[in-house]
């Protein structure tokens, strides 16, 4: 008998069946759930693009195995926005040229929202960029992505 899961996810409570209990979080939520928001990069922990929140906390969800999960609440890129309304960071994202091709964005702004729940995103550049290392951007928007965390979090 497949496994199943309970899932809250952008406020929404799901049952799950699990095909295959050695399912990633990340291939669950891409596969089976059409939330394509969170991206795949390097599928190993790297690159931060699969970045979500579990319980508030950011996750690399390529290397989370979505058995582990049961009963958590999950927050995508997806459930961000309210009714239309851009959250915060994605607005300060905008408006600060926090990306340029976009494939990393979803897991910046996932990380970024986490770092500000954390209470660890300050005012400084420097403490900013360390506190989002996890999450590589090959265009190297990294400047903007930085101011528009420090005027997310104000
Ligand atoms: Fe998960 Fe790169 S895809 S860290």
């Amino acid at each position: 008998m497949n496994p199943t899961l309970q899932l809250t996810i952008n406020g929404e409570r799901r049952e799950i069946a699990l095909d295959d209990p050695r399912v990633t979080l990340l291939d669950l939520l891409r596969e089976r759930l059409d939330l394509t928001g969170t991206k795949k990069g390097c599928d190993r922990g790297q690159c931060g693009a699969c970045t979500v929140l579990v319980d508030g906390k950011r996750v690399n969800s390529c290397l989370a195995l979505a058995i582990s999960l049961d009963g958590a609440e999950i927050t995508t890129i997806e459930g961000l926005a309210v009714n239309g309304a851009l959250h915060p960071v994605q607005a300060a994202f905008i408006a600060h040229d926090g990306f340029q091709c976009g494939y990393c964005t979803p897991g910046q702004i996932m990380s970024a929202v986490g770092l500000i729940l954390e209470g660890q995103a300050g005012d400084d550049p420097e403490r900013v960029r360390e506190g989002m290392s996890g999450n590589l951007c090959r265009c190297g928007a990294y400047a903007g992505i930085a101011e528009a965390v420090i005027e997310a979090q104000r």
